[in-house]
């Protein structure tokens, strides 16, 4: 696969099932080449091949956003089939406080939390800095949640809490320092969506949690960096 005639080329992590293949399969449909990453490749290849039968344009690479090695390895991958990435949307997460509340949660269930929902993100955007440096405007964009605000802080989900509330301040840093190179970089809140995460009683369909993370990718201001979203609107940290 040889991605260097391509239009837009979208990278989105965890993308395999839930906000992460829907949101692959709107810009795929928008014209953009979605990278499909997972870390279950026979998962990343079903998923791939979803959106290929929808007649989109689309890459499989294997991804975990937890091991540096995998890191390393995909933005090493992902050079050899292309001169730039136009879009990175870091959504891979987990969401693993059942049963544990402030007071109880030990500390390796935090440690494993921020490897995948915060330093996976930020060691990700690293990787693929040289390959977004290459794109004329690039945008990064961080799927957190209304959890990592301030005010949605809860005792009873310590580590996904903690974990977005610093993928957010993640967002204001990697904002300021990539403003020079015109990378964009948002946070996003996709609301309470029908994924496994979110379970069958959420409110939101899963093309309605995808949408302001395609917007953020294809249609908002490119001036608008290291801000937060949900619906299209700019929410306070
Ligand atoms: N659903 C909601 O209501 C909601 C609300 C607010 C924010 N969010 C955020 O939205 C994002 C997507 O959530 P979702 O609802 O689509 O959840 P989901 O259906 O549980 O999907 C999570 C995705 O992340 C992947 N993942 C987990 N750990 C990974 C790792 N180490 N490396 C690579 N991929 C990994 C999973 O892959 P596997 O299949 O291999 O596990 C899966 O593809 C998350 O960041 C979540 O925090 C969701």
């Amino acid at each position: 696969m040889n991605l260097r005639n391509a239009e837009r080329i979208a990278l989105i992590t965890g993308s395999n099932r839930g906000i992460g293949l829907e949101a692959a399969r709107q810009l795929a449909r928008r014209g953009f080449h979605a990278i499909i990453t997972s870390r279950d490749e026979a998962k990343g290849e079903r998923a791939a091949e979803s959106i290929r039968q929808d007649g989109g344009k689309v890459t499989f690479l294997p991804l975990d956003v937890s091991s540096s090695e995998s890191i390393r390895n995909a933005a090493g991958r992902f050079g050899t089939i292309a001169d730039r990435l136009d879009v990175l949307i870091n959504n891979a997460g987990v969401y693993p406080d059942a049963g544990v509340t402030v007071l109880t949660v030990p500390r390796d269930r935090l440690a494993q939390t921020l490897q995948t929902n915060t330093f996976g993100p930020l060691e990700v955007t690293q990787a693929f800095l040289p390959h977004l440096r290459k794109s004329d405007g690039a945008r990064v964009i961080n799927v957190s949640s209304g959890y990592g605000q301030l005010e949605g802080l809860s005792a009873d989900e310590p580590s996904y809490c903690l974990s977005k509330l610093a993928l957010n301040g993640l967002t204001i840093m990697l904002g300021q320092a990539l403003r020079a190179d015109h990378i964009a970089v948002n946070s996003m809140c996709p609301g309470w969506v029908r994924t496994d995460m979110g379970g069958p009683g959420a409110t939101l369909s899963v093309e309605q949690g995808a949408d302001t993370a395609v917007w953020l990718a294809d249609d908002a201001p490119h001036n608008l960096t290291g801000k937060f979203f949900r619906n299209r609107r700019e929410i306070s940290w």
